[in-house]
């Protein structure tokens, strides 16, 4: 039957991983709405337009042919044709993301979107930053993921190869770009439930998500 899991929280605080896990363990769809407003930003980038300038970025997010699959054992994502899997991990896209994120339009537009995918699949496992809140309201199980600054870091820095240092940087830039928004998408739902996987292991925390699921 239907079944819809939200999962929400910082960058490294195990989201991807858990998300990707949990889907494949429940037989249901996924989707990285992370992988959505990055893809936009690779559109934003290419297009060469001013990235404050957030009437021209919400051109570019509304004209670009953006697919995006929900198959948690490998989706693509194409923009007008283009495989860009590998480039919306770039130090390019990851450094212009959380302004693009924060246009309004750009939102609406990717909101509207998630919420269709997520009546078509019926049971999927979202992850992102406002499913809880904005996206998936009536989600049957709202996940809020944290984790110390300093694990968040030495995961991230791990998955890339990246500087610790510099990985840590960048992410509290983002946190704060990210939280200090109009409507601020890292803020946790009041229903969600709020794990710390700073001691955790994946298993564990796809264990702990399926015993809430089943209650
Ligand atoms: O895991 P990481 O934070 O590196 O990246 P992500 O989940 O791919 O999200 C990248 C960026 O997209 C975040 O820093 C947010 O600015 C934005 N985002 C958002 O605003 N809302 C979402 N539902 C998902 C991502």
């Amino acid at each position: 039957g239907r079944c819809v899991v939200a999962v929400d929280g910082p960058s490294g605080s195990g989201k991807s991983t858990v998300s990707r896990r949990l889907a494949t363990s429940l037989d249901a769809r996924y989707l990285d709405t992370g992988a959505m407003y990055r893809a936009i930003t690779w559109a934003v980038l290419r297009s060469g337009v001013d990235l404050n300038d957030a009437h021209a970025v919400a051109k570019v997010a509304g004209e670009v042919d953006l697919r995006i699959g929900t198959d948690p054992a490998g989706y693509g994502v194409t923009a007008d044709g283009t495989n860009i899997e590998a480039e919306i991990r770039g130090a390019e896209v990851t450094a212009a993301v959380s302004a693009v994120a924060a246009v309004p339009a750009v939102r609406a537009l990717l909101v509207a979107r998630q919420r269709d995918m997520i009546a078509k699949a019926g049971r999927i496992v979202v992850e992102g930053r406002d499913i809880g809140q904005v996206v998936a309201p009536d989600a049957d199980l709202k996940v809020y993921l944290t984790a110390s600054a300093a694990a968040r870091a030495a995961r991230r820095s791990a998955e890339n190869a990246s500087d610790v240092t510099a990985t840590a940087a960048d992410l509290a830039r983002r946190d704060q770009l990210d939280s200090t928004r109009k409507a601020d998408p890292l803020a946790q739902a009041a229903d969600a439930v709020v794990l710390d996987t700073t001691e955790l292991g994946i298993d564990e925390v796809v264990a702990r998500l399926r015993e809430l699921l089943a209650d």
